[in-house]
This record gives C-alpha cells, sequence and structure tokens, in this order.
C-alpha cells in the first residue's frame, strides 16, 4: 500500500477544513456531475463524500475515479473542503464536508455486489444470508453488532466488579439435558462413540461450584436441535453464572444490578429495582403463558364458575371434559375492530388448535354478538360484572382444555395489543416470574420437569414428593423482557439422594442416572456447598434490547430456520473416507 489512512470516513467534521488527509474504505454511489466525479467512502465509522474534480486532483487520479465501482476498495489522499452552501447533509456529522482527492489507490475491485449494502433492508433474507459480509456492512446490522459487542463489554465488566471468575467449560461433551435433542460429534478414535455439544454448560458450572470456584461467569455457547421461531436459533449464547451458598434473593439481585447497569449505560433510562414478580400461577391465569408481556393490560378472566349450568353447547361441552371458560375484555377496543377482525379470531386460533372464540361487542344500544341468546339473563349479568364490561368493550372467550385456553388467549392478547397499538416502541416490561410448578404432566401421562431437572424443589415442599407431585413447587426464576423469556435459573440440588429421586420421578431410573449424570452424582457426594444461577439468553437480549423482531438480526453469521448456514452450505456432505474413518455409515430417508 502505497498511501496509508490517517483517518476515518466516520471521523471529518467542520473544523478539519483544510487539512490534507488520506482515508480508505469501500466506494458507493459513484456520481458524474458533468466531469466532476463524487463518491461515498465507506468504511465502519462512516461515510465521507469524497470529490475528483480534475482541476484539483490531477489526470491521473481522476482517471482512475471513473473506473470505481461499488464496494471497490480504495485509498484516497485529499483536502477537507466546506460543501457549499445547500448541499450539505446535515443528518452526518460529516454531512458539512467532502474530501478533494488528490491522489487514489485501487487496493481492490469488487464484483458488481447482488444488493444495496448499506440500505439492504427491503432485500431477501435468503440473499442476506448467502453474502452475509455485505449484508453485515447495512447500517442496522453494524448497529447491532457495535450494541452487542459493547454490551457484553458491560456485562464482563460487572461480574468482574462483583468478584466473580471466568470460567470455559468444555463444547466437546456429554449430554447436557436442557430440553432440547443434542448435536452429536463422532469420535474417531474412539470408533461408534460421540460427544453431544452442550445445551447449556449447567452440570460443569455445578461442579465448579464443587470446586469452590464460588461466582462462576461464562460467556457461553450452547448448542440445541429444536423446532426454530423468531427469537431461537440452534447455536446460541448465554451468560451463565453460579453462585454457592446463596438464595433465590441473591441470584436475583445479582441480575437484577446488571439490568440496573445495563438499562443505565445502554439505554439511557433507569430502572427501577426491585422488579415486579409474579407467580407462575398467577401468569397462567392472568396471562395464558409463563413469559408474560406486561407492556398492557388485557388481562385474562376466569369465567368457568358463571356458566357451571349453560346450556349454550359449546361452553358445556369444554366443561364437562373438566375444561374452562375464559375471556378478555378488550377494553374500549370495540370502534377498532371490524366483523371481520372478530371472525378472524377463530382462524388465528385454529394453529393452536382453538375450536373459535366467541364475542360479545358492547354497543351503546346493547350487547351485541352470536352466542348471547344461548345466556340466562343471570349468566350475561354475572358475566359483565366479572369482566366490567362497558360500552365500547368487546368481550372474546374461549371454552376448551385448560392448555388450549391459556394459549389461545395469550396469543390474542399479543395479536390485539399489536394491532390496537397498546403499547409504543420504546415501552418495556421487566419482571420476574418465580415459583414454578416442579413438575408437569408430560407425553403418556408421565410428569416431566418444567425447567431442567437439576432445579431443586423448595425445601417445604419436598414431603410432597411422596404424595402429591404436581403440588411441588421449585426454587426456579425467569427474568421476563416484554414477553420474551431472557433468562432462566434456580437453587439446585446439591444433596445426591434428592438429585437421584428427582431423576427416578421423571423416568431415570437408578442406572440410567449413573450412565447418564453419574459424574455429576459423584461430584455433589464429594462436598457440593449449597449453590444456585443462573442464564441469560444474550442473543435475544440485545434483540429485545434493540426493539428489533428477529434474532437473526443480532448474529453476524446467523441459521435459517431450518438451521442451515446459506453462506457456507452447512451442515453439508462429507466425503467416504471421512466417514469410513469414523466408523459412520448413514442411511439416509426415503423421500431424500
Ligand atoms: P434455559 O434453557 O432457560 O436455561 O436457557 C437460558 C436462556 O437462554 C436463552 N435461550 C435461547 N436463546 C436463543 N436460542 C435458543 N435456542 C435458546 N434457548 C434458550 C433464553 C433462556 O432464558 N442451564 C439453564 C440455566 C440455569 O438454570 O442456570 C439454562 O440453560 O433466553
Ligand atoms: P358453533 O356452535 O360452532 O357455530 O359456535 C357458536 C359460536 O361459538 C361461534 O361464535 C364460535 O366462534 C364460538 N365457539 C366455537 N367453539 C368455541 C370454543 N371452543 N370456545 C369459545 N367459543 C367457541
Amino acid at each position: 500500500m502505497k498511501i496509508k489512512r490517517n483517518s476515518t470516513c466516520g471521523s471529518l467534521e467542520i473544523k478539519d477544513t483544510g487539512k490534507e488527509v488520506i482515508l480508505s474504505g469501500w466506494v458507493e454511489n459513484y456520481r458524474d456531475h458533468g466531469g466532476i466525479i463524487f463518491i461515498d467512502l465507506y468504511d465502519r465509522w462512516g461515510m465521507t463524500q469524497v470529490v475528483f474534480d480534475p482541476e484539483v486532483s490531477g489526470k491521473d487520479a481522476h482517471a482512475t475515479a471513473g473506473i470505481l465501482r461499488s464496494q471497490f476498495v480504495v485509498s484516497v489522499r485529499g483536502e477537507v473542503r466546506k460543501r457549499p452552501e445547500g448541499s450539505e447533509n446535515t443528518k452526518l456529522a460529516t454531512g458539512y464536508i467532502e474530501v478533494y482527492a488528490k491522489e487514489i489507490e485501487v487496493l481492490n475491485e469488487s464484483k458488481t455486489p447482488p444488493f444495496d449494502v448499506y440500505h439492504a433492508s427491503a432485500v431477501n433474507e435468503e440473499s442476506r444470508l448467502k453474502y452475509r459480509y455485505l449484508d453485515l456492512k447495512n447500517s442496522k446490522l453494524q448497529k447491532s453488532m457495535i450494541f452487542r459487542s459493547s454490551l457484553t463489554n458491560t456485562i464482563r465488566n460487572y461480574f468482574f466488579e462483583n468478584d466473580f471468575i471466568d470460567v470455559e467449560t468444555p463444547i466437546l461433551t456429554k449430554s447436557t439435558p436442557e430440553g432440547a435433542r443434542d448435536y452429536l460429534v463422532p469420535s474417531r478414535v474412539n470408533p461408534g462413540k460421540f460427544f453431544a455439544l452442550p445445551q447449556s454448560p449447567q452440570l460443569f458450572k455445578q461442579m465448579l461450584m464443587t470446586a469452590g470456584y464460588d461466582k462462576y461467569i461464562q460467556i457461553a455457547r450452547c448448542f440445541r436441535d429444536e423446532d426454530l421461531r423468531a427469537d431461537r436459533q440452534p447455536e446460541f449464547t448465554q451468560v451463565d453464572l453460579e453462585m454457592s451458598f446463596v438464595d433465590r434473593e441473591d441470584v436475583i439481585k445479582i441480575v437484577e444490578g446488571l439490568f440496573k447497569e445495563i438499562y443505565s449505560k445502554h439505554l439511557g433510562r433507569q430502572l427501577d429495582l426491585p422488579l415486579k414478580r409474579i407467580t407462575y400461577d398467577e401468569a397462567m391465569l392472568k396471562y395464558g403463558c409463563d413469559a408474560p408481556d406486561l407492556r398492557f393490560g388485557l388481562e385474562i378472566t376466569e369465567l368457568s364458575d358463571i356458566f357451571e349450568k349453560t346450556e349454550f353447547a359449546v361452553f358445556k361441552g369444554a366443561l364437562a371434559q373438566k375444561g374452562k371458560i375464559r375471556g378478555i375484555n378488550l377494553k374500549g377496543l370495540s370502534s377498532q375492530l371490524t366483523r371481520k377482525d372478530l371472525d378472524y379470531m377463530t382462524e388465528f386460533v385454529k394453529p393452536l388448535r382453538g375450536k373459535g372464540v366467541a364475542w360479545i361487542r358492547m354497543n351503546d344500544d346493547g350487547p351485541q354478538s352470536p352466542i348471547i341468546k344461548f345466556f340466562t339473563d343471570d349468566e350475561a349479568e354475572a358475566l359483565y360484572k366479572r369482566m366490567n364490561a362497558e360500552t365500547g368493550d368487546v368481550l372474546i372467550f374461549l371454552a376448551d382444555r385448560e392448555k388450549i385456553v391459556c394459549s389461545c388467549l395469550s396469543e390474542l392478547r399479543k395479536f390485539f395489543a399489536k394491532k390496537c397499538s397498546l403499547y409504543s416502541e420504546g415501552d418495556m416490561s421487566l419482571i420476574w416470574v418465580i415459583d414454578f410448578p416442579m413438575f408437569g404432566p408430560g407425553e403418556k401421562g408421565k410428569p416431566e420437569v418444567l425447567h431442567h431437572p437439576f432445579t431443586s424443589p423448595k425445601p417445604e415442599d419436598i414431603s410432597k414428593l411422596d404424595s402429591d407431585i404436581y403440588a411441588v413447587k421449585t426454587n426456579a426464576y425467569d427474568i421476563v423482557l416484554n414477553g420474551h423469556e431472557v433468562g432462566g435459573g434456580s437453587i439446585r440440588m446439591h444433596s445426591s439422594s434428592l438429585q437421584r429421586k428427582i431423576l427416578e420421578i421423571i423416568g431415570i431410573g437408578n442406572e440410567d442416572a449413573e450412565r447418564q449424570f453419574g459424574y455429576l452424582l459423584e461430584a455433589l457426594d464429594y462436598g457440593t456447598p449449597p449453590h444456585g444461577g443462573l442464564a441469560l439468553g444474550l442473543d435475544r437480549m440485545v434483540m429485545l434490547l434493540l426493539g428489533l423482531d428477529s434474532i437473526r438480526d443480532v448474529i453476524a453469521f446467523p441459521k435459517t430456520q431450518k438451521a442451515t448456514c446459506l453462506l457456507t452450505n452447512a451442515p453439508s456432505s462429507v466425503a467416504d473416507e471421512q466417514l469410513e474413518e469414523l466408523s459412520i455409515e448413514t442411511v439416509l430417508p426415503e423421500n431424500e
């Protein structure tokens, strides 16, 4: 390189007028205005307009400028000048100046990019992921990446200042159960044996507590083969922490302190502590899910008792099946909702296995509804009273199995809040959900754990493990931001006998327990202290703090919804010799 930069494309301002500078970067927006050539020169820090006027730049530089195209890489030496009046770009600090080039060196050329790299948000995502190295120049993505880098730094510093130590745990390991499938890695030197990539560092961090590494933190990669959604990736990052000799309040306090610092440093806001807490039972009842969005109201109302004797077939049928009838008062939203919107609810709940949604519109001249004719006066009266129904409201109802009622009303609640703008862009709701049940009925009626199986039951509920397991509550806590679980954790079991008992309840008998987690059970027998911790989903946090909708917009090289990488074409087939070396044969499903 002949000329080496001494400034960036984002730093020059009016006060630099007259300086000679050297900039390096990428060309965009080549414009030839009657022999005077203008380019926008970009780098990580910003954009500076460069002018090639034959009278200033000399013939050579001007001729070279003539061959520049989008994404050519150049160094330019020139003089900073104030832009002529009326041609300023007031949105940019560099928008008041331009650099009159005297010398230019082309460092590399570029093929024509498949999209406008700096303003590509409208381009289809497939193309953006295939040419991710170009898409990453987009200012929106760049902002995410820089925010993420700075947030990570705040997090590390916070924990370091609070006396935590950062310890790395293995990536090639044994299955760590967090409820998803494992990604497996075959071992060449141990034919037929596999490592599993960690779903989280859970068991290692617990053993670090045995080792006395109290106050552990790690920014850890986790891998889960599970169905993907807008806020899930197969490979993601956790801020993982664990502490010894603590109770729930200690963990909550350290995490709240972190969020306070993040809010103040990165959002310029004050976060009032302690955060609101609601119990799991209350969350399910009032919001239909365990990660409620409290930026708006629209609480769910229990109505089953009102309709105990109903003759309305839909409600009667649901109650006969031990189901529930619950509703939401869409307060004051009648004028914003058309008949079509109300009919659409039935379509909306279909994928959630809902069979229909009933509604009553509270009009000036009385209630209007296809179902009201089925209600007795007493039922209608009790309903209006319970739901605080007033003119201008729309009441909606679901009658079904409790699980379906909850999930449909939870989604309808979010749907109407968004549709009717019940919250503003910058609103934030950060809360704790606590007191989770230890078990829920899984498929085939077998009990399943709601968190992972290392979460401790509340000490006062341990006796119920033999009598009424579904009444056992845990010392688990989730932190929820705008309706997304951004973190979860618990106080763990440090007694191997209690740990074995829990594993047994979920169908992992002594032999299986030994095979799968023998090392942990043994560690518990070597002086493991009482301990607890939590893990935050870093990607999700960045997404929500920036108000974005997709987790892919906060990860430099993300996977698609189908868990593939369009840039590298991973996963891909491998050579037969490689498989042979690994003692692996593949049998593909017939339709592939
Ligand atoms: P959990 O499974 O709740 O807990 O994970 C912690 C947090 O990680 C984030 N998260 C994800 N983010 C993106 N893509 C995914 N596929 C994904 N899965 C989870 C969520 C979640 O709250 N070992 C325990 C923590 C503990 O008990 O200390 C654990 O992993 O934001
Ligand atoms: P139907 O008897 O199926 O015509 O339904 C009568 C009304 O009840 C319609 O407005 C349906 O949308 C509504 N409905 C149907 N199934 C349910 C249900 N499970 N919960 C609440 N409302 C329902």
